[in-house]
C-alpha cells in the first residue's frame, strides 16, 4: 500500500487539496479511524466504499469538522482546519456535503434553501444569490420547482437542491455520503447525473456510494475502508477487476452478487 504522508511543517504540493495525515479517532474504546493518510488532489473524485460501520461517514464528517479528531492532521488547501468560530463557518462553506438524508430547511422554499448561506456566510447580496441560486436549480434541473417547499418535491429533486445548495457556497470540495441510498430506484440516476457532470466539471469529490457503476465511471480513484483502517487504494479498474485484499474480495462478492 502507498500512503502519502505529509509532514506538518511540509509545504503541500499545489495539486494537494485535502490531506489527511495520521488521522485517529476514537467513540469510548471503538477506534473508529485508524491511522488515516489519505491525499485527495485537486480535480479528483475519490470513491469511499467498504463494510458498514467502517468509518466512512466519520472519514467524511471529520473533514468538515462536523466531528473532531483525537491525533493526526487534516489540511484543505494547505490551512488546518479551525476549531470554531466564523473560520470554521467558512470553512464549511469550502467543503459542501451533501447526506443520505437531504437536510433541506423544511421552512424555507427551494429558493430560499439555496440563497441562505450565500446571504448568511458568503455575505453575497441578495439579488446576486437568488441570481446564482437560480442558475444552480437550472444546471441540477430543478428551477421550476425554485418557490416550492422540500416536502413537494420527489425525493431526487431534494437531493438535487441539496447540491445546489452546497454548490451555492462556491466548495473547494464536495463530501457526499451516501447521497442515493435514500432514494427510491428510478431517482437514483437523476442524482448520480448530477454527480457525473459535476466529476467532469473538475470539482474535487469524495463520494460514499455502494454505485458500482459510478465509481467505475467517475472515479479516479476507490479506496476501500474496513474497521476503521484504509485497507486498500487502487484505480476502479484495477479495484474492481483485482481487488488484493480478502476483506475487498469478500465485501465486492457480497454487493456484486445481491
Ligand atoms: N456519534 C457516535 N458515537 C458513537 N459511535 C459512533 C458514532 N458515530 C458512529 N459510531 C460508530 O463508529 C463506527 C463507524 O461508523 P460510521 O458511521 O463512520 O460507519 P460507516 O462506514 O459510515 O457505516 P455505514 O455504511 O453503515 O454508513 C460504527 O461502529 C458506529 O456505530
Ligand atoms: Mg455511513
Amino acid at each position: 500500500m502507498t500512503h502519502v504522508s505529509v509532514a506538518k511543517d511540509s509545504v503541500p504540493a499545489a495539486d494537494e487539496l485535502v490531506v489527511l495525515s495520521s488521522v485517529n479517532k476514537h467513540f469510548g474504546a471503538l477506534h473508529v479511524l485508524q491511522d488515516i493518510d489519505l491525499t485527495i488532489t485537486r480535480g479528483e473524485v475519490l470513491v469511499v466504499i467498504g463494510p458498514s460501520g467502517s468509518g466512512k461517514s466519520t472519514l467524511c464528517r471529520t473533514i468538515n469538522r462536523l466531528e473532531t479528531i483525537d491525533s493526526g492532521s487534516i489540511t484543505i488547501d494547505g490551512k488546518a482546519l479551525p476549531a470554531e468560530g466564523k473560520a470554521l463557518a467558512r470553512l464549511r462553506a469550502d467543503v459542501g456535503m451533501v447526506f443520505q438524508s437531504f437536510n433541506l430547511f423544511a421552512h424555507k422554499t427551494v429558493l430560499e434553501n439555496v440563497t441562505l448561506g450565500q446571504l448568511k456566510v458568503r455575505r453575497t447580496d441578495k439579488k446576486a444569490a437568488e441570481k446564482k441560486a437560480r442558475e444552480l436549480l437550472d444546471r441540477v434541473g430543478v428551477a421550476s420547482q425554485a418557490d416550492k417547499y422540500p416536502a413537494q418535491l420527489s425525493g431526487g429533486q431534494q437531493q438535487r437542491v441539496a447540491i445546489a445548495r452546497a454548490l451555492a457556497m462556491g466548495p473547494k470540495v464536495m463530501l457526499f455520503d451516501e447521497p442515493t441510498s435514500a432514494l427510491d430506484p428510478e431517482m437514483i440516476n437523476e442524482v448520480l447525473e448530477v454527480m457525473q457532470q459535476l466529476a467532469r466539471d473538475g470539482m474535487t469529490m469524495v463520494v460514499v456510494t455502494h454505485e458500482m457503476g459510478f465509481a467505475r465511471s467517475a472515479a479516479n480513484r476507490v479506496v476501500f475502508m474496513a474497521d476503521g483502517r484504509i485497507v486498500e487504494e487502487a484505480t476502479p479498474d484495477q479495484f474492481f477487476s483485482n481487488p488484493r485484499s480478502d476483506r475487498a474480495k469478500d465485501f465486492l462478492s457480497k454487493i456484486l452478487h445481491h
